[in-house]
């Protein structure tokens, strides 16, 4: 089985459009599909879990759009309180100061309260950009070495991923993305640098257990070399 397996939550606006139905009611239903898939990829057993929910670039959006997916994920962190008592490991990945301080103030709560938790990780990657966090990790690293706290010597690859805003979480075995693009849109650069990818034409809104599944079974097939010749 994977160990970790990231989503990128796409095609909830062409969902609501096929529908005849709002973006944003695209995007509620994004938001069921994703606490049952959470929940259907704990019971199977993965340890870590990742979602795309919020890009650094999605700011872009119609105000409207932008507000109603602040507030579906505003609900999430007040429902989130549960997921603590279920001995699931929190994380918000991203920059949080971007967001009220109420709000990234219970990020904040949520991921002390359950970092106790290490059978089931879940990581929601909100204001997040693959290159912006190999950035911040990036203005860390440079700091510490002006500060004479470390020489750049040690700066190694295990050292560096300390920093990335997943420093909690192993790099990804398995992404699957939905939606029919085959792109990784920012998500996880460094932590995707042997993922295997997972494309498929499917909507997020309509993704089920049963494509869960077949995403797991293409994992399973893979041989992973990891740069070395076949074992
Ligand atoms: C991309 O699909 C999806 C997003 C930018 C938002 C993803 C957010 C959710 C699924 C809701 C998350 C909710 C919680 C509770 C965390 P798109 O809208 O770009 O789809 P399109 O390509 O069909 O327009």
């Amino acid at each position: 089985m994977p160990r970790h397996v990231a989503f990128i939550m796409d095609g909830n606006g062409r969902w609501a459009k096929k529908r005849g139905l709002s973006r944003n009611v695209g995007h509620k239903k994004g938001g069921d599909t994703f606490r049952e898939i959470a929940r259907y990829a704990k019971d199977c057993g993965i340890e870590y879990v990742t979602f795309f929910a919020f890009s650094t670039e999605n700011w872009k959006r119609p105000k409207e759009e932008v507000d109603a997916l602040m507030k579906l994920f505003s609900e999430y962190l007040d429902e989130a309180e549960s997921y603590a008592k279920e001995k699931t490991r929190l994380i918000f990945l991203g920059d949080k100061s971007i967001f009220p301080r109420e709000m990234s103030d219970k990020m904040t709560d949520l991921e002390k309260k359950s970092r106790q938790f290490s059978d089931f990780t879940l990581s929601l990657a909100v204001n997040y950009g693959g290159k912006d966090d190999i950035l911040q990790a990036a203005k860390r690293a440079a700091k510490l070495c002006f500060d004479r706290d470390i020489s750049p010597s040690e700066i190694d690859e295990k050292f560096f991923a300390g920093l990335l805003y997943t420093y909690a979480v192993p790099d990804v075995d398995l992404l699957i993305r939905p939606g029919g693009e085959r792109r990784l849109s920012n998500f996880l650069l460094w932590q995707c640098a042997y993922a295997e990818l997972y494309f498929s034409d499917i909507l997020w809104p309509d993704f089920s257990k049963k494509d869960f599944d077949e995403a797991v079974n293409y994992y399973r097939g893979r041989n992973r070399r990891f740069g070395n010749v076949e074992g």
